[in-house]
């Protein structure tokens, strides 16, 4: 996009972190935005920063795990403004745990908020971004979406898929002038990581070290530079970076590293079922009886394949 003076904005998540410091940054290149969130405080907060430049700044509260919320966020837009030329999905949350402690209802409202209201926005907003002639799709995706990492299964999953998604639009409606950029910072100083569920027994939330996280600002230059040269991935920040490269370099390394001590594992869990076996043959002599479905030696008891 050569100019954005004077073009029409969309941010999801604009109340606070990376999304309100890319509205501010819009609102600095002269963008009239419509900003939204649930959280209403930080909204209007983000709405009266952003409009000291002179720009149209419009505010709405909506919630992205409700579907409905998201097609009467569009209605309004195109009442309002007919379409926008720049859609930024940044709304998003996280969660940090053992992915089979991750309760259902936690998976579902994670990959909604993450994915699904993203895809149904830009679907939705799509037409009117195709009559811009150059609009832009920013999605703030993450390099948990390039690398995948213990414990964010479900975040991972999500950015993942975003950055596919991101991917395929941008081969889908290039030619028709479609700007598309899968943004992929690293660890970034936002409240993300403390407004986050926490985890069974846990009673604090794992923050990053601040020596390797960015500013939502420094994220905010990278978005605009993004869609000013149509970039089609920009990964940012020293941790993502460092990934980014070792996964590039050496794709075996990071799975060598979280595959260390897995023979030792099986090891442990065969002796310990054996073990198991061994109680229930002393504890329980009927077993062995016609019938019974309790192995009755060692070498019928199923093996776990490495
Ligand atoms: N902070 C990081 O380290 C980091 C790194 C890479 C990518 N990201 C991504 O950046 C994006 C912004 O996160 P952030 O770090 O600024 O965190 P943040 O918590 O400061 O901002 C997220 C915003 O999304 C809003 N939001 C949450 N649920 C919503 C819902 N249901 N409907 C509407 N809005 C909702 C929140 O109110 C908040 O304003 C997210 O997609 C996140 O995954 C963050």
């Amino acid at each position: 996009m050569k100019v954005v003076r004077g073009k029409k904005a969309l941010v999801s998540g604009a109340a606070s972190g990376i999304g309100r410091a890319i509205a501010l940054r819009l609102a600095a290149e002269g963008v009239h935005l419509f900003l939204i969130d649930v959280d209403d405080a930080g909204l209007a907060q983000a709405a009266i920063e952003a409009s000291v430049g002179g720009v149209e700044v419009i505010t709405r509260h909506c919630d992205l795990s409700e579907r409905h919320d998201i097609s009467a966020t569009v209605f309004e837009v195109l009442e309002r403004w007919g379409g926008v030329d720049i859609l930024v999905n940044n709304a998003g949350i996280t969660y940090f745990g053992k992915t089979d402690h991750m309760a259902a209802e936690h998976w579902d409202r994670l990959l909604q908020i993450n994915l699904l209201a993203h895809v149904q926005m830009t679907r939705e907003l799509l037409p009117s971004l195709l009559e811009r002639p150059d609009g832009h799709v920013l999605n703030v995706c993450s390099i948990l979406g390039l690398v995948g990492m213990p414990m964010v299964t479900a975040y991972c999953t999500s950015k993942f898929a975003m950055v596919g998604f991101s991917e395929s639009l941008r081969s889908e409606f290039g030619r028709q002038g479609l700007g598309v950029t899968a943004l992929c910072p690293g660890f970034v100083n936002t409240k993300l990581f403390t407004s986050a569920p926490l985890e069974g027994e846990a009673s604090e939330h794992k923050v990053p070290p601040q020596s390797i996280t960015t500013t939502p600002e420094r994220v905010a230059e990278a978005a605009l530079r993004a869609i000013y040269r149509n970039r089609r991935m920009v990964v940012m920040g020293p941790f993502a970076r460092f990934l980014h490269g070792i996964k590039w370099l050496a794709p075996w390394l990071l799975d060598a590293v979280f595959h260390r001590g897995r023979r030792k594992c099986i090891a442990r869990k065969e002796k310990e079922a054996a073990a198991e076996v061994a109680r229930h043959r002393i504890s329980s002599p009927s077993c062995d009886c016609p019938g019974s479905s309790v192995p009755l030696a060692l070498n019928e008891l199923p093996r776990i394949s490495a």
